[in-house]
């Protein structure tokens, strides 16, 4: 049986070549602009890996072999997945390669935002050496301990859970509304769920990790900032479209609430000159939570062990359209 492997984060497949030396399956590498060998390669290949191909219904039409398509990541709206179930051929994503990272990167901002580092290290490069000059206007010291502050999360997921466990240790409060766990698993963790209102309006910090769904769209919007502490930050490390970016931008230049770090807009990239960077308020990273070399490997590793798991006879561990 043969695996093919064409990906845009694969320039060279030496990370797929060990995994596939264990087993006897042949394994076609082709490189990803090679859009051509890739058409007449999907036709009798029994398994393929990919991170960016679209693959539609007449591309799964084309082919004889196929049991399943591995999507290196997580978001797999680039397949037809409901055309691969009528041909019976599996489609399996990769949700938890990255936690590690999203986690660390969402507690990051969360510490950034706490201790004013990125304002002291612009001031400093400015020539402003004064630990007061975070104050605002009114004199007030925008910095606490964090023993003093309580961390809101909105949905208490894989990354959410190891975001409390990273933050936890510094001191935090940590409160969480989804409406999908259970009290004893947020008790275990000694995280309270609270409702949406409660978590608004008594967080010092607010973190998205909920996937973005017809409910979770703009769930931070106008009304939601108001509910808000006028001292709370929000970070946003999940998806663009969770916040409003109009009402994010108004009450952030308005001084609704303090500040707010977002890895993700809701166009990406955002649009140079786009209102949004000209507030002092608001750090904005480039969708880049998930980064690491390690994220990588584990993600290309994953993707090739889920392959060779169903062509072994075995359930996939993570199928998206069963
Ligand atoms: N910035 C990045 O690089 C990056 C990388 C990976 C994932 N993400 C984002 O992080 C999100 C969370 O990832 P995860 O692995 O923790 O997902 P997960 O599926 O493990 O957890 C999501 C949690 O959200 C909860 N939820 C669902 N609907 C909700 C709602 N209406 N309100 C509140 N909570 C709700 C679910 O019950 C679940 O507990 C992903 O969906 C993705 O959008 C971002």
């Amino acid at each position: 049986m043969k695996i093919l492997l064409s990906s845009v984060i694969v320039p060279h497949p030496d990370i797929e070549e060990k995994i596939i030396e264990k087993v006897n399956y042949d394994f076609v590498f082709v490189p990803n602009e090679d859009e051509e060998t890739f058409l007449e390669e999907i036709k009798s290949a029994d398994a393929i890996v990919t991170a960016d191909k679209k693959i539609d219904a007449d591309m799964i039409d084309s082919m004889t072999n196929c049991k399943v398509i591995v999507r290196q990541g997580i978001g797999f709206d680039s397949i037809d997945i409901a055309k691969a179930k009528q041909k019976g051929i599996y489609v399996c994503n990769v949700p938890d390669y990255s936690v590690e990272e999203v986690s660390e990167f969402t507690v990051a901002l969360l510490l950034m935002l706490a201790r004013h580092l990125n304002v002291y290290a612009e001031h400093v490069r400015k020539g402003i050496w004064d630990i007061q000059s975070v104050y605002d206007i009114a004199g007030y010291c925008p910095m606490r301990r964090s023993s003093t502050q309580t961390l809101g999360i909105v949905g208490f997921g894989k990354i959410a859970r190891l975001v409390a466990k990273k933050a936890k240790p510094f001191g935090f409060k940590i409160i969480s509304f989804d409406p999908y766990v259970s009290k004893e698993v947020a008790d275990s963790m000694n995280v309270e769920l609270v409702s949406l209102d409660t978590l608004l309006e008594n967080s010092d910090f607010i973190t998205i990790n909920a996937p973005l769904t017809e409910e979770t769209f703009h769930i931070i919007d106008k009304e939601a900032f108001k509910k808000m502490k006028k001292t709370a930050y929000l970070i946003n490390t999940a998806r663009g479209p969770h916040v409003c970016e109009e009402d994010l931008y108004e009450a952030l230049k308005g001084k609704v609430i303090a500040g707010a770090a977002i890895d993700v807009t809701e166009t990406e990239p955002l649009p140079k000159n786009h209102k949004l960077l000209s507030l002092e308020n608001l750090i904005i990273t480039p969708h880049a939570a998930f980064f690491t070399k390690d994220s990588f490997e584990e993600l290309r590793k994953k993707a090739m062990e889920e392959a060779i798991r169903v062509l072994d006879g075995k359930a996939p561990l993570n199928c998206v359209n069963k």
